[in-house]
């Protein structure tokens, strides 16, 4: 049987940090990341994400705990393991004076161990990666905040990287900023890199990744794929039929909950996942048994007109597990 540690690019073991002053901002957290995942690290904000990252990277002690990264101790490994590893935490330092191509010659000059004879070719490779080829004349400040992220992001790949990090990486993005750097990482991903990102956005975090872990006030709330995460929250089921009250009686002996009839519209609560994953049941993991609800209302002469199931979201699993609303604004 495999072990999950070596599969992993990231894991931590209690991992807490207390800042002077006293206060905890992660908590005891557990954590691993399988290799060639997109993990999106989600939480509010001030919820520990941050702290977290650059402990991970050796930039800030742990007042508590391990940290692993590619399967070596941090920050003891950090000269080994920290060149394999692309980082773009809160924004890039860039010169506003000089030309994204100049800014990554720079960068990559003040790194030791990058051999310059081919600093030319790999500049103009990354470049060409995150779609700045044709603007990399222009100076730095001339370029939009997506554009500085997609350079901060350039930086991280003048080097083979077999993970990369990057906190918050569409933070404070237009929806095109943001639509850009999504795909560039589902293209990073693609080529094999694991891709490691935070994340207060919600629906972000479903539509680029594969996995997720849930942060809360710096403790780890919850951790998986984001499809067992939405999975285990139960959806909401909507029958649209004249017949009403019959869809709601057959839906209630079917194990389903919180039935509403409102004009030709039944809905209620799906049964509890766990239900279906019984070991006597052949349905896939955590998958209410939807042909079957639908071919027990035929049967009992409801007319269906419409069937549907509205999947959890990450922010219905949030909810659930913490009671608490998932208020990001400002
Ligand atoms: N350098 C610091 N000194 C003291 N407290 C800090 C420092 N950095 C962050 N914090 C606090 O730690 C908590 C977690 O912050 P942070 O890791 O930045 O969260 P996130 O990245 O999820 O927004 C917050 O309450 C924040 O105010
Ligand atoms: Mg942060």
């Amino acid at each position: 049987m495999a072990e999950p540690s070596h599969a992993a690019v990231i894991e931590t073991r209690g991992l807490s940090k207390r800042y002077r002053g006293g206060q905890l901002a992660v908590d005891g957290l557990d954590l691993a990341v399988p290799r060639g995942s997109v993990f999106g690290f989600l939480g509010p904000n001030g919820s520990g994400k941050t702290t977290t990252i650059r402990m991970l990277l050796g930039l800030i002690d742990a007042t508590e705990g391990e940290a692993r990264l590619l399967g070596e101790p941090m920050p003891s490994a950090a000269r080994r393991v920290l060149p394999r590893v692309g980082a773009l935490i809160e924004g890039p330092a860039l010169y506003g004076f000089l030309s994204g191509r100049a800014n990554l010659h720079r960068f990559d000059a003040a790194d030791p161990t990058a051999d310059p004879r081919t600093r030319r070719t790999r500049v103009e490779d990354a470049l060409e990666r995150v779609g700045l080829s044709a603007a990399a004349g222009k100076k730095a400040k001339a370029y939009s905040l997506g554009m500085k992220q997609r350079l901060g992001i350039a930086a991280a790949l003048l080097k083979p990287r077999e993970l990369l990090v990057l906190d918050e990486p569409t933070n404070g993005l237009d929806p095109q900023g943001m639509r850009e750097i999504r795909s560039l990482v589902r293209a990073l991903a693609q080529e094999g890199t694991t891709v490691f990102l935070s994340s207060h956005l919600l629906d972000e975090i479903e539509q680029v990744c594969t996995h997720t872990a849930v942060m809360n006030r710096g403790r780890l709330v919850t951790q998986g794929t984001v499809a067992e995460m939405s999975a285990g929250v139960r959806g909401r089921l909507t029958v649209t039929t004249p017949d009403g009250a019959e869809a709601a009686r057959v839906l209630k002996e079917h194990g389903v909950g919180d039935l509403t009839v409102t004009g030709d519209e039944v809905t209620g609560e799906l049964p509890p996942p766990e239900a279906a994953r019984g070991p006597e049941s052949p349905d896939a993991a955590g998958e209410p048994d939807l042909a079957g609800l639908n071919a027990a209302l035929v049967r009992s002469g409801v007319r269906v007109r419409g069937f549907g199931v509205t999947r959890a979201s990450l922010e219905d699993v949030f909810v659930t597990l913490t009671g608490e609303g998932f208020d990001v604004a400002g």
